[in-house]
């Protein structure tokens, strides 16, 4: 199972809103004889991948596979049928699928015809890797990354709101690998207008994320390098003023407005949600960024920590907004994990 947990890790980024699965097969005689993953949305499932690389040899086998295998037709048939065709005896599942065309049903399936089921091995692992499908289909919004880089004394920026560069170039390109992952980049106002950032992934991941800036008063800039890039990666603006006259040349440009009634946040992830979106990546500021926590809506927090100073009462650090007044409110983050790059530090965690 560990090895197809691996393997479906490989579909990162290609497969959302889709679930990563891997799969492997052992024969009657317990060797390895084929292994496979969901590649790609809309692609073959993990389970026909694997029977495929394994042909006849599936026969009497067992199926390791990281989810339960479907039973209704979606883009592609059913795989319990391929299951059952392939002569597998039995297959051990790390979890059951959230899916309700399928909660259960695929293994009812597979039992009801003779084959010998068992479900929870590495499920844990299993539901760590797929808690953003989790998070869509249960809660109906994407699973929200904060990521910020700061200084050692905890500022995002100097008393000016200088902050280019922070973090080393290592650093930055994996947050370039982050943002080719993800289904939108959001940042507030303040940090479009301070930063005019591109915020593209550069080079190109997986997938293009649209750029959404998050304004209640809409006053956005008449120009920037997102209404020059509008063909290269979408641009939607999330505001309370979808009337505001200073949105007029971003609409020309081909942006998105789009007006959101009510707390903004939950307005938001709803919205974003609605669009099949599967995890979305906040980037800043302070504002923006202290929005989402006092919303409870951080899932995961990626810091770079840089080997610098900035100092100052005025500087911002990551996380604005109203903040906790007693620890006992605090959110503790686990799975903790910790990287040294170049002499930055990479800190990332998630809600446990
Ligand atoms: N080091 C880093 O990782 C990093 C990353 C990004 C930015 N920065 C720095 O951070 C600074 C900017 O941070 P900031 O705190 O001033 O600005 P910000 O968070 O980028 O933007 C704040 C603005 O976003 C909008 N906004 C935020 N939450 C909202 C909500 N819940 N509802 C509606 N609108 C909301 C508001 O726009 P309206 O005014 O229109 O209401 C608000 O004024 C810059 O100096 C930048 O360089 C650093």
């Amino acid at each position: 199972m560990q090895r197809a947990l691996a393997l479906a890790v490989l579909g990162r980024g290609f497969v959302e809103p889709n679930p990563m699965v891997g799969a492997v097969l052992l024969d009657a005689n317990g060797a390895v004889v084929g292994g496979g993953f969901h590649g790609r949305f809309g692609g073959p499932h993990a389970e026909v991948n694997a029977l495929a690389a394994s042909g006849d040899a599936a026969r009497g086998g067992t199926l390791f596979v990281t989810l339960e295998p479907c039973c209704h037709t979606g883009k592609t048939p059913p795989c319990t049928e391929a299951v059952l065709k392939s002569g597998v005896r039995r297959v051990v599942v790390a979890m059951a699928d959230p899916f309700p065309a399928v909660a259960g049903g695929g293994l009812q399936i597979l039992r009801d015809n003779g084959l010998s089921v068992d479900v929870g091995l590495c499920e844990a692992e299993a539901e760590r890797l797929n808690a953003p499908y989790r998070m869509l289909l249960r809660q109906h919004r994407p699973w929200v990354i904060a990521k910020w880089a700061m200084s050692l004394d905890g500022k995002i920026a100097t008393r000016n709101g200088d902050s280019k560069w922070i973090s080393n170039a290592r650093s930055r390109a994996k947050v370039h690998e982050l943002r080719g992952r993800v289904d939108a980049i959001l940042v507030g106002r303040g940090t479009l207008l301070a930063d005019d950032p591109l915020l593209t992934a550069r080079p190109a991941g997986a997938r293009i994320a649209a750029r959404i800036v998050v304004s209640a008063s809409g006053k956005l800039p008449e120009t920037c390098q997102w209404l020059l890039t509008v063909a290269q990666a979408p641009v939607i603006v999330a505001t309370t003023a979808p009337d505001a006259r200073e949105l007029a040349p971003w609409r020309n440009a081909g942006a998105e407005i789009l007006g959101i009634d009510g707390p903004m946040i939950p307005g938001l992830l709803a919205e974003l949600g609605r669009r099949r979106m599967t995890n979305i990546l906040v980037e800043g500021g302070a504002g923006l960024l202290g929005s989402f926590r006092d919303a409870d809506a951080i899932d995961e927090v990626h810091a770079y920590i840089a080997p610098v100073s900035i100092g100052g009462v005025n500087a911002l650090s990551p996380l604005g907004g109203v903040g906790i007044s007693a620890m006992v409110e605090a959110v503790r983050f686990g799975d903790v994990s910790v990287e040294v790059l170049d002499g930055d530090v990479w800190i990332a965690a998630r809600r446990a």
